[in-house]
């Protein structure tokens, strides 16, 4: 179940997507490898060794999360995350605070159920062939898709792979799965309610239920309607309820953000009192518990909880002491600077500009990145933060999104499909912006 990457392989994994940060990244990644060591120690040992909790510490919009959600992602374990403070707010003091570990476990059932569909993928594939030719040969509606005459099966099928038909209309019939949810009390709490669990497939009315539907739609929406259809018959359901929890247990990664806001002891900051509470309630959990959910009582114990946050006023030493030694292990993240902007916009897989282009592409325009210009917009954006608030890595969003305002506007229409951007675009759509500070406050 645990990954056999090595902490270098993970933390050279998490420089793919992230630029810098090299404490942290080492942290969760010794983390992670510990789980892979533990399952390989005796038995005896095993169950005594838990978790090291890691408090990860720096700056808005510098990677905490990022980083967290990348190392879940890389270890396909279930992940959750969950705002501290949230338990402070009206409502929530004293509430139950187990629903993060429900949510996990919800989150390991979508991972085993996906990981079960991809298994599936190819055979399901053919099944919704086989069903979409069939419609096919036999469509002869106005309006719809007409084989010409005496045209073969295998034909079709040839014409379906080859993508030619895509656009084709059809009717067919798929189970309509649409159930509505809602969040409502049930026995174990605040939780997704499904209403096709409730009524058990009953029939409903209003087409509800598991009753197929004609439905007329293009081919290629058909295709992917019918895999998904198909999937569903393939895959085994009761595997993803068994597999969760264990998988939940032994693998889950629960994100525990602004923690500084709930660290602080009773009576030093004034009215908020509940922060020591919600402290204590939070605790049991990361001391290792059992919490019951839908799918069966699940022990905390070897979670591991990465819990993260500014700690601009209080500190990790302002927490209550049984849960700073449920964190042994704090790292700072730095402050981002112009050097990293400028590969935070180039570097990683889904970097900015690759995202922008791959959108702009899909109009047929070509988004040209001079150096000079990347250049440019970490310097703005560098500035910007300095001078208004430090929001770090998310500023390039505001700015990017600033920059190529006309070209997205425009791009459907644009005769000129090559865009180039260099350091006087950038100039030109951002000088008046930044040099007007409140301006720059409002749009940046
Ligand atoms: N070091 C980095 N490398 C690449 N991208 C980054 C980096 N830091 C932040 N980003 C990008 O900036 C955005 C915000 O980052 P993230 O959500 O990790 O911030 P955070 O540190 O959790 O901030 P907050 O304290 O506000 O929750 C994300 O889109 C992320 O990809
Ligand atoms: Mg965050």
């Amino acid at each position: 179940m645990a990954t056999s990457f090595t902490p270098r392989e993970i933390v050279s994994e998490l420089d793919r997507y992230i630029v810098g940060q090299r404490a942290a990244k080492r942290a969760v990644a010794i983390a992670l490898r510990n789980r892979w060591r533990r399952q390989n120690c005796p038995p005896e040992l095993r169950d005594e060794i838990t978790p090291k909790n890691i408090i990860l510490i720096g700056p808005t919009g510098v990677g905490k999360t990022e980083i967290a959600r990348r190392l879940a992602k890389l270890a396909q374990a279930p992940f959750v995350k969950v705002e501290a403070s949230k338990f402070t707010e009206v409502g929530y003091v004293g509430r139950d605070v187990d629903y993060m570990i429900r949510d996990l476990v919800e989150s390991a059932i979508q991972l085993v159920r996906s990981e079960e569909t991809e298994k599936v993928r190819t055979r399901a594939r053919d099944g919704a062939e086989d069903r979409l030719v069939e419609v096919l040969s036999s469509s002869n509606s106005p309006g719809f898709f007409r084989p010409t005459s005496g045209e073969s099966k295998d034909r079709l099928r040839e014409r379906l792979r080859a993508g030619t038909l895509d656009d084709e209309m059809v009717e067919i019939e798929v189970a309509d799965s649409g159930f509505p949810t809602f969040r409502g009390m049930t026995p174990h709490g605040f939780e997704e309610i499904n209403l096709s669990e409730m009524f058990g497939g009953m029939n409903l009315p209003f087409g509800m239920g598991k009753k197929g539907k004609k439905r007329k739609m293009r081919v290629k929406e058909a295709l992917t309607a019918l895999t998904t259809e198909e999937a569903g018959k393939l895959v085994d359901s009761a595997r993803g309820q068994r597999d969760a929890v264990p998988r939940a247990a032994q693998g889950g990664i629960v994100f525990i953000d602004a923690m500084d806001k709930i660290a602080g002891r009773e009576g030093s900051h004034g009215p908020d009192v509940s922060r020591e509470g919600v402290q204590r309630d939070i605790l049991p959990i990361v001391e290792g518990s059992t919490v019951t959910t839908k799918y069966g009582p699940v022990s905390t114990d070897h979670m591991l909880f990465i819990a993260a946050g500014a700690f601009h006023v209080s500190k990790p030493s302002d927490l209550i002491p049984e849960l700073q030694g449920r964190f042994p292990i704090r790292v700072e993240l730095e402050p981002l600077t112009q050097d990293d902007f400028v590969r935070i916009l180039t570097e990683p897989q889904n970097s900015l500009i690759r995202q922008y282009r791959a959108l702009l592409a899909a109009e047929g325009v070509t988004l040209e990145f001079e150096e000079s210009s990347v250049r440019e917009i970490a310097r703005i954006a560098q500035e910007v933060n300095d001078r208004a608030q430090n929001i770090g890595a998310r500023r390039l969003h505001t700015i990017l999104e600033k920059l190529l305002e006309e070209v997205s506007f425009d791009a459907a229409e644009l005769v000129d499909k090559t865009v180039l951007i260099d350091a006087a675009f950038v100039k030109k759509q951002l000088a008046s912006v930044v040099a007007d500070e409140d301006l720059s406050r409002y749009i940046l």
